[in-house]
């Protein structure tokens, strides 16, 4: 090779690594140009910690050991407190590969979930059933996990276990606490955001940054452990605003349908006291056509002029308010 053709293939090199960077430096989006910022639809981080100890694992109030592996089997999740919950069905507790994983695993067998997956518990039967509904026929959609799921749970079991999270009282699990900086996060392959080891701050930006109050017991599943969810100055009075009275305007008062408490009403779900990474998720969802079921006609109108700001705002009052 001479010099002048050596220096073009080094051209080719690097024009054909060009693509690849600009992937790599793009904010995680699931839909090309659709609004979802990657705070709200985690993906795992690219670098992950090393992992920790493999020896078995305890949750506070259970005399029960689990390791890892076997915290983090989906089609056979842990049950640390059987005394606290009615007899679950087997639809909860037990999976079949490769895509009816067992509800227990990502929401907890309290039902009360991750910023990731989402809160079940207390919800409606016939809400939780439609939902089941909805991603088995694609009206609602999500793309990570329960698309494939939902279309894989049959009706009957999809009731029982609508049954089974609907009768479970969902307790106080997240803190909203208004700041200007954050604990530096990275989220793992279970899309958990958790802090880095080595520690460190960042500014928080326009982001809620959700993570567990004691990251142990979350990764152990260990139902009864509760989120801290940071997000931007002022959010909580905005947000009060427009869910209260809609700010003029800008969205339509949310107690008119999900009651004053907003503890749900009917089939209109409950919507305090949810982590508010999922209820942004959700409220991008609407706008973006994600959840096109006939009960989510009613809140298109409510999302449509809301900007990123606000949905922060919105999730960040709501996540505040007691769950009951
Ligand atoms: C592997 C993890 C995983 C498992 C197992 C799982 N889910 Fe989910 N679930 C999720 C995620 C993630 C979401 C959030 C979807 C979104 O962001 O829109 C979710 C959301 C839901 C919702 C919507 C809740 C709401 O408030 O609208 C329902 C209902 C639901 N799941 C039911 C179930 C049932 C029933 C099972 C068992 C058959 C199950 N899930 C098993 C991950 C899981
Ligand atoms: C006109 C009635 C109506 C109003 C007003 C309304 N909602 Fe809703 N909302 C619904 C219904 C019905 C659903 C269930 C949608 C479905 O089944 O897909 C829902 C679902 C939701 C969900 C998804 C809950 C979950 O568990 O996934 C969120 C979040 C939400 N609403 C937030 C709000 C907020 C915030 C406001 C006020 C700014 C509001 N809603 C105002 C009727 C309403």
């Amino acid at each position: 090779m001479n010099r002048s053709s050596r220096r073009n293939f080094t051209w080719i090199l690097v024009l054909a690594a060009v693509p690849a960077l600009a992937i790599i430096a793009q904010p995680p989006q699931q839909n090309g140009s659709r609004n979802e910022p990657a705070w709200a639809f985690p993906t795992p981080s690219a670098t992950q910690p090393p992992d920790t100890d493999a020896g078995p694992k305890h949750v506070p109030g259970s005399s029960k050991a689990y390791t890892q592996a076997q915290i983090d089997d989906l089609l056979n999740p842990p049950d640390w407190l059987p005394d606290e919950h009615p007899a679950a069905p087997a639809v909860v507790t037990k999976g079949t590969a490769p895509d009816a994983l067992a509800c227990g695993s990502c929401h907890l067998m309290s039902g009360m979930g991750h910023a990731e997956s989402s809160q079940l518990a207390g919800l409606p039967a016939g809400y939780i059933a439609q939902q089941m509904a909805d991603f088995k026929s694609g009206d609602r959609k999500d793309p990570a996990r329960m698309t494939a799921i939902g279309k894989a749970i049959s009706p009957e079991d999809a009731k029982a276990a609508a049954d089974y999270f609907a009768a479970l009282k969902p307790i106080p699990w997240e803190k909203v606490v208004e700041a200007d900086t954050v604990p530096k996060t990275y989220l793992n392959k279970g899309r958990q955001r958790l802090p880095l080891p080595e520690g460190g701050t960042e500014p928080i930006g326009n982001r809620i940054i959700e993570m567990p109050d004691d990251p142990a017991r979350a990764l152990a599943r260990d139902p009864k452990s509760p989120f801290v969810s940071y997000v931007p100055k002022g959010s909580l009075a905005k947000g009060q605003a427009l869910v209260t009275t809609g700010d003029n305007g800008k969205t339509i008062p949310c107690g008119i349908c999900h009651g004053t408490a907003l503890t749900g009403v009917g089939d209109v779900p409950r919507i305090a006291g949810l982590s508010p990474v999922y209820i942004a998720r959700q409220l991008y969802r609407f706008q973006n056509g994600d959840r096109n079921g006939d009960a989510a006609e009613l809140m298109k109108p409510t999302v449509a002029s809301l900007k990123d700001d606000d949905i922060i705002a919105v999730a960040a009052y709501l996540a505040s308010r007691p769950p009951q």
